[in-house]
This record gives structure tokens, C-alpha cells and sequence, in this order.
């Protein structure tokens, strides 16, 4: 593909088909994505758990009921709340605290994206358990074959962040080249603990997000583009 129409075409998918994603095709977009991205030093401060196949099965039942019991507790009496929280059940156990509370100038954007998102979906305002249902859906990886999880090594704070980030995007745009889709998943963070079952993850690398990658299923969810801001949103004005 042209590169222009690689990051043209490149959007966040929510719906995988079944197809599966060969060895093979997966190392490739890895290394890709390793020889395109630069890092801090070169450094490279991050390291990528991969799940699929029965890994990435038993994810898939394990994570969709801890969000769900996440929920139920955010609505339930502080006691209760306690409670979870003494016996670590359904508390976000990640690296990262989760983003809850969003800056106010940020907030309205989010608003907005989440909105037309659920207008595509034909899913009302106050339709909380099919809101639910889609949300839970990250937890199931939206049906994708594979799964990566992005971890950063805690000694270059934000750098590290940056330098993953660069590389997750190289990733991304080396996936939709070769007709893949791809969605970060921030979501994916929330907890590290079922990670530690299926990989031996060092203790200074924490877990950033995730990502599903796969071939896109011919759903409407697909086809959500939300606005992007004019430039000019995005320019500091000179003095
Ligand atoms: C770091 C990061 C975390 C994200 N987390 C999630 C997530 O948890 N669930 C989700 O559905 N989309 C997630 N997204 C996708 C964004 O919602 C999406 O990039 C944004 O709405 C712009 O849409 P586009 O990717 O189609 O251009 C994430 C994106 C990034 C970069």
C-alpha cells in the first residue's frame, strides 16, 4: 500500500472474523515494527507478552467476569467496597492507576467519541447492560485471534511510555499494510495478575496496555470513524 493510504486506512477494529493469523505473519509485523520504530537511546524499553490459542482462550473466560464484577462494585455500597478491596476481588490489580476521572478540557472529546460510537450502534443513553455488553467486549478481544500485551521498564518513567507508544503505532500501521486490523486497548491494563499465570513477566516492567490484531469482520462497529480535531486545535499560538 501506498503509505499515505496505510494511515489513512489505518482505524481502530472491533470485530474480528475467525480467521486466524499465521506465526509467521505475526513475527514479520513484529519485526517491522522493532526495525521502524526509533526509542530513547535505542534503548527499546519494552517487552511484548503475545497471547494466543489456549492462552489467549483462558484469558478470554477469566477477564470478561472480573470487569463485570468491577462494575457491579462501582454501584454498591462503600462497605462492600471495602470488603472487594481487603479480599482483592474484582479490584484492579494493574501497574497503572486506571484513568477514572478525565482533565475537563479532555472530557468533552471523550464524550463525544463515546457517543457516536453508540449512536453507530443504535445503543440508547440509558441502555446501560447493552453498553455494558459492548464495553465487556474489550475483555473478550473483540473475537481477534491474537492478543499483545505492552509492558515498559519502570527506570525511564514516561519514556518509556513514549518509546512504546512510537512502536505500537509502527505495529498498528505494519498491520493494516499487510490488511490487518488492530485496536489498543487501554482496557487491558487493568489487570496484571492473570498475566503472571501464562508468562514470566519481570517485576520491573509494567504493564502499559494491550492490543488485539486480526483480520477485521464485516460489522457495523467497524465502520465508526470519529472526528479527528482540526489542526489548528492542536496549534500552540505564538505570542
Ligand atoms: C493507548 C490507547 C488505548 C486505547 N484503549 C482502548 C480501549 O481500551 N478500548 C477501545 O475500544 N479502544 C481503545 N483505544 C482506541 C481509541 O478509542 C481510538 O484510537 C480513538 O477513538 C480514535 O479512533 P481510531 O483509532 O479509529 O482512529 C485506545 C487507543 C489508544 C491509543
Amino acid at each position: 500500500m501506498e503509505f499515505r493510504d496505510v494511515l489513512q486506512q489505518r482505524h481502530s477494529v472491533r470485530a474480528f472474523s475467525d480467521k486466524p493469523v499465521s506465526e509467521a505473519l505475526l513475527t514479520e509485523l513484529l519485526e517491522q515494527a522493532t526495525r521502524g520504530a526509533p526509542s530513547w537511546s535505542n534503548t527499546q524499553p519494552y517487552q511484548i507478552a503475545i497471547a494466543r490459542g489456549p492462552v489467549l482462550e483462558s484469558l478470554r473466560e477469566e477477564l470478561p467476569p472480573r470487569f463485570d464484577k468491577l462494575v457491579a462494585l462501582q454501584r454498591a455500597p462503600m462497605l462492600s467496597k471495602v470488603m472487594a478491596w481487603l479480599r482483592k476481588d474484582g479490584v484492579p490489580d494493574g501497574d497503572f492507576r486506571p484513568v477514572v476521572d478525565y482533565p475537563a478540557d479532555l472530557q468533552p472529546r471523550r464524550v463525544a467519541t463515546g457517543r457516536e460510537l453508540y449512536r453507530l450502534l443504535g445503543i440508547g443513553r440509558e441502555d446501560r447492560q447493552a453498553r455494558h455488553e459492548q464495553m465487556s467486549d474489550n475483555f473478550r478481544f473483540f473475537n481477534a485471534p491474537v492478543a499483545l500485551f505492552i509492558f515498559i521498564h519502570e527506570g525511564l518513567g514516561v519514556y518509556s511510555a513514549l518509546d512504546a507508544g512510537i512502536f505500537l503505532q509502527s505495529l498498528m500501521l505494519a498491520a493494516t499494510d499487510a490488511g490487518l486490523g488492530s485496536c489498543a486497548q487501554g482496557a487491558l491494563a487493568l489487570w496484571r495478575s492473570p498475566l503472571e499465570q501464562h508468562f514470566q513477566l519481570p517485576g520491573h516492567y509494567k504493564l502499559l496496555c494491550g492490543i488485539s490484531l486480526g483480520y477485521e469482520a464485516d460489522k457495523t462497529i467497524n465502520r465508526f470513524q470519529p472526528e479527528k480535531l482540526p489542526l489548528a486545535d492542536l496549534l500552540i499560538a505564538p505570542r
